[in-house]
């Protein structure tokens, strides 16, 4: 087969998912975020390279360090379930937007410079960056 055709054929196996339902399914899981300091409710819906979508929330601790982000807890749910190849993740609190913090951004560079991270006011309004333009220059042994 020739490699067009195999493209052809992986295209049609892999079910598409668009930026606003990714976007959609980071706005369900926020509300299992656990957020009793900051009241800052956040989910993230991660989409891996074979087209699994795993989600995370904020979980904060009254050691307030001890907290983390729902887009580490998503690579930490994917990651747990054997998946090293990501393609996008859309990110989404209470108010809307919620683009990644520092730390989260070197945590997703280490997966790939060219993750898609997906945020904005709301479903409607939605901006798209690669993690590389996120965080220039990232950091990599
Ligand atoms: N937070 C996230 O989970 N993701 C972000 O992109 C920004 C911040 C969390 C951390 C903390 O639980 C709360 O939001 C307030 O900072």
């Amino acid at each position: 087969m020739s490699p067009a055709a195999k493209r052809m054929r992986k295209q049609k196996e892999t079910v598409m998912i668009t930026n606003k339902e990714l976007y959609k399914t980071a706005k369900n899981a926020a509300s299992n975020a656990y957020a009793p300091y900051s009241g800052f409710k956040v989910g993230a819906a991660l989409l891996t390279k074979e087209g699994n979508v795993f989600t995370g929330v904020n979980i904060e601790n009254s050691s307030y360090p001890a907290g983390i982000c729902a887009e580490r807890s998503a690579f930490a749910a994917a990651i747990s379930a054997g998946y090293r190849e990501f393609k996008a993740i859309a990110v989404c609190s209470g108010s809307g937007s919620a683009w990644p913090c520092g730390v989260c951004r070197q945590f997703m560079f280490e997966f790939g410079e060219n993750l898609r991270v997906i945020s904005g006011e709301d479903e409607d309004h939605l901006e798209e960056y690669r993690i590389c333009e996120l965080l220039p220059k990232g950091f990599r042994l």
